[in-house]
């Protein structure tokens, strides 16, 4: 436990008592997982939605991938504060966390935004946090990154197993962001830690897949939860600028499309004393 979460241990089991629907036996955790938040149209919809999603899909615990947060490179300290302040609890990022300097420090200072864990172990940052949800219940969240088509770091799986071996037994529920590009290297890592965590959910492609599952073993999985932000457009960036890069190869100064934006999560509800998830599903909302 490194860090209590935003409601108090003392009161949140008074409070679970009191919430109507909430006597299930053993308590089913609800987390909602957001993917990769672009720019300030993925901002202004976690802003505008995550309030009323905290209270109506009665969640105890909100990830979202904010590594493209920052005009789409990177995350600053002042805007991870304005996620925390829509009701997020824990960022995690992906191999653009290290876009904006002023992150550095920040990262040892804020132990609740990830960076993936397999990164070099001298580097700022953690990709492990473990804290309490507002059911007091805690929660481990584990940032990985992949290596196909990707930064050579250190082997994810491995990472992983290091991870896990260090976590206390107790903390029965543990979500992972894996960061990567390809497909079939999320299905391997979903596959490898089925049973080991509540749930594998993907990010970095910002294209949401239609693979929402429960692993044999009790593993939540989606290959990718897809992106928050701007979807008339080329993965966030403005359709133009990056049809110019592609047409004459020279370099672009990439801008964030504006108009109808889209926020794509998972909902992951998982049996609180086992740890194994018991349903996920997407969960998209649409703004203009
Ligand atoms: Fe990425």
């Amino acid at each position: 436990m490194t860090e209590p979460g935003r409601c108090s241990a003392v009161a949140l089991p008074f409070l679970r008592r009191r919430v109507p629907g909430r006597r299930e036996t053993p308590y089913r955790m609800r987390v909602l997982f957001i993917g990769d938040v672009f720019a300030s149209p993925g901002r202004r919809i976690v802003a505008e939605s995550l309030p009323g999603l905290i209270s109506s899909e009665r969640l105890d615990l909100v990830i979202a991938n904010g590594e493209n947060a920052a005009g789409g490179f990177g995350i600053t300290p002042a805007i991870a504060d304005e996620l925390f302040e829509t009701g997020i609890d824990v960022i995690t990022t992906g191999n653009h966390v290290w876009d904006k300097k002023e992150v550095f420090d920040y990262l040892d200072r804020q132990p609740r935004v990830l960076r993936p864990a397999n990164y070099p172990g001298n580097l700022p940052g953690s990709g492990v946090h473990v804290g309490r949800g507002r059911n007091g219940v805690d929660a481990a969240v584990i940032n990985l990154q992949g290596r196909t088509h990707m930064l050579a770091i250190d082997c994810p799986f491995r990472k992983a197993d290091d991870i896990l071996a260090k976590i206390d037994p107790a903390v029965k529920v543990r979500l992972v962001d894996f960061h990567a590009e390809i497909t079939s290297e999320k299905v391997a890592m979903g596959r490898y830690l089925d049973g080991r965590v509540s749930a594998v959910i993907g990010t970095h492609t910002h294209i949401p897949t239609a693979d929402a599952r429960i692993l044999p073993n009790g593993t939540a999985y989606q290959s990718d939860a897809g992106m928050t932000g701007a979807y008339d457009s080329v993965i966030g960036v403005d359709t133009a600028i990056i049809l110019r890069r592609f047409l004459t190869g020279l370099p672009v100064r990439m801008e964030p499309a504006k108009g109808k934006v889209e926020l794509h999560s998972v909902v992951i509800e998982v049996n609180e004393e086992t740890g194994r998830a018991v349903s996920v599903r997407p969960l998209v909302i649409a703004r203009d």
